[in-house]
């Protein structure tokens, strides 16, 4: 790999499981970090969310690496939306990887490789590059008719213009192309760049700004240049080291980033990689930006995932780990110990620790308000009682389940505001883990395998931190 591809990197979406999270929006506070009480889609759970905004600001201002995260808390208590509230209030340019720990186990590749990839897609490369642009305002395209009729090559010509200059400039076939395609006009200000010939359109000229009738509602303005027409610009990318592995792996190609279907990753591929960009750092053309990763359900590694963990945090380029678990003192996968939310000893040690507690019903009541509107659900208050009620008896993510339930039971009575009856037809209808678990209780003996003996049984999820 003589010279590593770049080109065609840049923009590629992360991807997000939303549905149960769209509401949140970022974590909610203030500018001196502190949580208000109901924002960006986040209500209550104030310290743990002051202290996420901690942890995001220790990214944001960069250079701090390797260091590391524990969201504990009982089921619903939201460690998972403060994690997306982390990642959207984290900002574009900063990397957000995120992993469920099951999913380990279940890619067709070895746990410790889609360990690795998901560290790197947390690593940001900012890459720096001086190119030459030609930026002016278009004073005018001309494109001429071809002499016959059809005739395949288009010429042409564009006048450019800066406050102290303008040229003419020959146009071929490509150039008047990627012009109509930009549907640049005169009056609009342009940059090409020289060596992609790309052009980016900036904005009309403030000179235009009575010209009704080129201009839409989001017309931007732009002051017509001064100086040269021909500049030295730096651009900046920024990409992730996963990006720059899959797109210089020879059996991969570019295009896997988007089908996902990365496989495996040649270890001389990463090391290859590695060395470039120490090289382009110490030109100063490239710097590390340290990005978060995040586990849910860190519970489900095993012992050899820990200590991956452990050797990939003393990286010196290692981004922010943060993981989540609702185990209380748990077997640590793989092996017979126990201990304290089934993570080992040395790598607990490691763990800043942030807990989230139970919520109340007032911001039970808030967040059910939240996602009715999220879900687009009008709904009775009587109806908004109960339901904040059945969220205090089971739990809030049960709640929110009824949400969508109760609606289509709504819709199918011909209603259009949900109400009470809705709520407990509904409720009826499906299960919360509680009364699942005492009708299988009373009926185990006609279900196939079951184990517990009468009369036993956890409440919850096995082993999940009840209070
Ligand atoms: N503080 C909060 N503000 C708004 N919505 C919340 C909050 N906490 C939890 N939720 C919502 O409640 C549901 C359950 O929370 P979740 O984050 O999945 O819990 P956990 O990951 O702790 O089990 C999700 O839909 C989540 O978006
Ligand atoms: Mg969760």
């Amino acid at each position: 790999m003589a010279e590593i591809k770049l080109s065609e990197m840049r923009d590629l979406t992360r991807i997000e499981r939303i549905g149960a999270h769209s509401h949140i929006r970022g974590l909610g506070l203030d500018s001196a970090l502190e949580a208000r009480s109901s924002s960006e889609g986040m209500v209550g759970q104030t310290s743990a969310r002051k202290a996420a905004g901690v942890i995001v600001k220790m990214v944001q201002e960069g250079k701090i690496a390797g260091r590391a995260v524990l969201l504990a808390g009982q089921p619903g208590t939201g460690k998972t939306a403060i994690a997306m509230g982390m990642a959207k209030s984290i900002g574009q340019e900063t990397p957000f990887a995120m992993l469920a720990g099951s999913e380990l186990f279940s890619l067709e590749m070895s746990k410790t490789e889609a360990l690795m990839q998901a560290f790197r897609k947390a690593i940001g490369v900012r890459i720096k590059e001086e190119t030459e642009v030609i930026e002016g305002e278009v004073v005018e395209v001309q494109i001429d008719r071809p002499a016959v009729a059809g005739a395949a090559s288009k010429t042409g010509k564009l006048t450019l213009k800066t406050t102290e200059m303008e040229t003419v400039y020959d146009l071929g076939g490509k150039m008047i192309e990627a012009l109509g395609k930009e549907k640049v006009q005169s009056g609009d200000v342009i940059a090409i760049d020289k060596a992609s010939g790309k052009i980016t359109k900036l904005g009309r000229s403030f000179s235009r700004s009575r010209d009704y009738d080129a201009m839409g509602p989001q017309t931007k303005f732009v002051q017509c240049p001064d100086g040269e027409l021909q500049k030295r610009k730096e651009v900046v990318h920024c990409v992730t080291l996963h990006e720059i592995d899959v797109i210089n792996s020879r059996t991969q190609g570019f295009l896997a980033l988007f089908t996902g279907d990365t496989g495996e990753i040649r270890a001389e591929v990463r090391e290859q990689i590695d060395t470039k960009v120490a090289e382009w750092r110490e030109e100063g053309k490239a710097e590390i930006v340290p990005g978060v990763l995040f586990i849910d359900e860190v519970h489900m590694l095993d012992i050899e995932c820990f200590s991956f963990l452990n050797r990939a945090l003393e990286n010196d380029m290692a981004p922010i780990l943060v993981v989540a678990t609702n185990r209380g003192i748990t077997s640590i996968r793989g092996t017979n110990y126990k201990s304290p939310h089934g993570i080992p000893i040395d790598f607990l040690d490691r763990l800043l620790i942030i807990s989230t507690q139970p919520y109340t019903p007032e911001d039970i009541r808030k967040i059910l308000d939240i996602r009715c509107q999220e879900e687009d659900v009008e709904m009775s208050e009587d109806a908004k009682v109960l339901l904040t009620k059945i969220g205090e008896d089971t739990s809030l993510r049960y709640a929110i389940n009824l949400i969508t339930a109760s609606a289509l039971a709504c819709l199918k009575r011909k209603g259009r505001v949900v109400e009470m009856e809705d709520i407990s037809r509904v409720y009826e209808l499906f299960y919360d883990v509680k009364r699942s678990t005492q009708y299988l209780m009373e009926y185990q003996s006609q279900y196939m395998f079951s184990e517990v003996p009468a009369g036993e049984g956890d409440e919850d999820e096995t082993n999940a931190m009840v209070s």
